[in-house]
């Protein structure tokens, strides 16, 4: 794993958005892989500068979400298929046909994860972008989630309710449940970027960097990726 330390946030943010505008620049046909969260807002918002500025054209880009909320609807205000609207789809050239997100109000959780594991398959990412969670999750793949688990529905934990509480209007209100793409699915991308910033993200980001490479810490797989990079700000990065 290649570990990129920046000095604040907004480095951080400018460093990503060169990772991901470079595959677009050589790839302009490229699938990206996406992820929500606060961490990853300042390099949607450096991409979207980069699309008016035309320098990077999305017209022809594919991109694929890691995850969705299950009982959200996508226009639900704390969905990440409105977060990715209001970040970054409506802001670039993207054809809202040409992206994906798990179907969080799916009448059939079990058939939209197959369907969306089906369609990862023929969607390989040039890149996947990932946030961390403090607790090492990756997508909502959380602690002792196998390594080769594919699209599933997901059990929140009691960290990741409270950690995502600060978002809703009160604890009660923070979904329980998600869809996910698998641990196996996000290490098929051909390139990863992972981005962390923040104290409350140093333990996590030394299990995954320094730790052994185990399901008590999924992010510790990415050590076993052939092109990923970690881009942090000093703070996350404080205990390496
Ligand atoms: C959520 C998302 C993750 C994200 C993580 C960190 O649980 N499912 O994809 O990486 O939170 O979020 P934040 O960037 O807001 O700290």
């Amino acid at each position: 794993m290649k570990i990129i330390v920046t000095d604040n946030y907004d480095e951080m943010s400018k460093v990503a958005a060169e990772l991901i505008a470079e595959v677009v620049e050589r790839k302009p046909t490229a699938t990206l892989g996406l992820a929500t969260g606060s961490t990853p807002i300042g390099c949607y918002k450096l991409l979207a500068d980069f699309c008016r500025q035309k320098r990077l054209s999305f017209a022809s880009v594919k991109t694929v979400n890691l995850d969705e909320y299950v009982g959200l609807s996508a226009s639900h205000n704390q969905s990440y298929a409105y977060f990715m609207r209001r970040n970054l789809f409506d802001s670039i050239d993207i054809e809202l046909s040409n992206t994906r997100i798990p179907n969080g109000s799916a009448a059939d959780v079990a058939a939209e994860c197959a369907h969306y594991s089906a369609l990862l398959k023929n969607n390989v990412r040039d890149v996947q972008l990932l946030g961390l969670g403090s607790n090492g999750h990756i997508g909502f793949n959380e602690p002792d989630t196998p390594f080769d688990s594919v699209t599933h529905l997901v059990n929140l934990t009691e960290n990741t309710v409270t950690d995502n509480s600060r978002l809703f209007k009160n604890l009660e209100e923070v979904p329980r449940q998600a869809i996910t793409m698998g641990i196996a699915e996000i290490m098929q991308a051909g390139k990863i970027v992972l981005l962390a910033s923040g104290q409350n993200k140093a333990r996590a980001v030394y299990d995954m960097c320094r730790g052994p490479v185990n399901a008590a810490c999924p992010a510790s797989i990415l050590q076993r990726h052939p092109d990923c990079v970690a881009v942090l700000d000093k703070a996350a990065a404080s205990l390496l």
